[in-house]
């Protein structure tokens, strides 16, 4: 298997983007735009290359699910041997129906309902990152009830403010919702210890989300590898220090983060511990793998403003609404004599924070080009809605020569499936008439 070079995601080929031999204008041409195309290679390099970094340690790569969860994509990580974090019985499922092993998998997520335990035990999986006393103490009773017995790592809250591009994606401090203090971590391991329904097997850790330097994960790391010591004298054999995701890669100008880096700060930790590493990188391995192409409907002038007015919005790629995330957006096909202008790309919704990027300079694209979004394999389908009734997009995947369609475009009905209208008679509907 290969090391991972990583190349440059969908170069541009005598003036067009292209993924292998693709060109994207003609998938644009051939499966209708918005769409989403992934590139497989790219997905393979990433995972390579994040995997060897680790490679003089006892490591799991528990590829983050929410991220994009797409069978396909799945499927091959779990291949190449990588396992899952999951955060619902939706993942799980996902997951699993991925050939994924349950016993490379880990349960995320601060609000864990009983069901969603009990099939996470019923399922087998690696251990509940368990993110609070009441969580504790549900996951033993349930095990209890069925009895079995839950592995868990307790989610240490490790008071670092991580430099993430947005609040939203900070998670490692006492503002946020997530983990439990360090005292209250001890408290928990000692709760459980002698309790014959729960085994600690590990430790964890996740701090944020598009973190570009190492640092952030040595402080993090050395705060919950420092807790060990005691754990183990107090009687828990561990097996593993989770350090979770949020590997950064660039959007705009950023540089990216050098895994081997990471690598280099963080393994002496790990070594000396003498623990199993597991990660959970979303957005290192799948994000700069897609880009999301648009058409543009109409260009327009208010005042001394550009809008370039595209078939794909929010209810596609929310993360430039939602976080005011930047994604490079360029003409598939570069035009003859570019003419750039400042535009926001927008989308056809009826939001003014419908957006993909605002203030930006762009060639002037004319209604029927089509643009790429570039970086959206992380959290671009998986965040999509259905918003304004709007079908999601279809998933491409290149690999090799061939353009799988991985997901289908929804279609009109799939918008109302499940729904009812409880006072039309059987067998009518669709139409509206009685
Ligand atoms: N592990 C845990 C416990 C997490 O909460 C997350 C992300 C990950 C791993 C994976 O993080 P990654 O390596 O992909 O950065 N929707 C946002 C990101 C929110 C991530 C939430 N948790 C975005 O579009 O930037």
């Amino acid at each position: 298997m290969g090391t991972g070079v990583l190349t440059v995601p969908f170069p541009r080929v005598d003036g067009e983007l292209c993924a292998g031999p693709f060109r994207l204008s003609e998938l644009a041409e051939r499966f209708g735009t918005p769409l989403y195309v992934y590139h497989l290679e790219q997905i393979e390099a990433r995972y390579h290359a994040f995997t060897h970094a680790f490679r003089e340690v006892d490591h799991l790569v528990a590829y983050s699910v929410k991220a994009n969860g797409n069978l396909a994509i799945l499927h091959r990580l779990g291949q190449l041997g990588a396992g899952a974090d999951i955060v619902s019985l939706g993942e799980l499922y996902r997951a699993r129906r991925a050939g994924i092993p349950t016993e490379r998998m880990l349960y995320a997520g601060v609000g864990k309902t009983e069901e969603e335990l009990r099939e996470g035990i019923e399922a087998g999986i690696y251990s509940f990152n368990v993110e609070s006393r009441g969580e504790l103490k549900r996951l033993d009773a349930v095990a209890a009830s069925m009895g079995a017995v839950a592995p868990f790592a307790i989610r240490v809250n490790p008071e670092i403010v991580s430099p993430t591009p947005h609040e939203y994606t900070r998670t490692g401090h006492a503002e946020t919702k997530f983990g439990v203090m360090v005292d209250e971590g001890f408290e928990l391991y000692a709760w459980a210890r002698g309790r014959p329904h729960l085994r600690a097997r590990g430790i964890d850790v996740h701090i944020g989300s598009q973190i570009l330097e190492p640092r952030p994960y040595f402080d993090a790391l050395s705060r919950v590898i420092a807790m060990v010591p005691r754990l183990r004298e107090e009687g828990d054999e561990l097996e593993f220090v989770d350090i979770g995701g949020g590997y950064g890669v660039p959007y705009d100008a950023e540089p990216r983060l050098v895994i081997e880096d990471l690598a280099n700060v963080i393994l002496p930790l790990v070594k000396s511990a003498g623990l199993r590493l597991v990660m959970e990188p979303g957005r290192f391995i799948v994000g700069e793998a897609g880009v999301l192409l648009t058409r543009v409907e109409y260009v327009k002038r208010l005042g001394t403003k550009w809008f370039v007015i595209v078939d794909g919005g929010m209810s596609e790629l929310i993360r430039p609404s939602h976080y005011d995330a930047y994604h490079a957006i360029e003409p598939v096909v570069m035009p003859g004599a570019p003419h750039i202008e400042v535009v926001d790309v927008v989308g056809p919704i009826c939001e003014s924070g419908d957006f993909l990027a605002r203030a930006r300079p762009l060639e002037l694209p004319e209604p029927g080009d089509v643009l790429a979004v570039r970086t959206v394999g992380a959290y671009g389908f998986a965040m999509a809605s259905n918003y304004n009734a709007r079908r999601r997009p279809a998933e491409i995947l290149i690999e090799g020569d061939q353009a799988h369609v991985v997901r289908e475009r929804e279609t009109i009905e799939d918008l109302v499936r499940g729904e009812t209208i409880p006072w039309e008679k059987p067998g009518k509907g669709g139409r509206g008439e009685r």
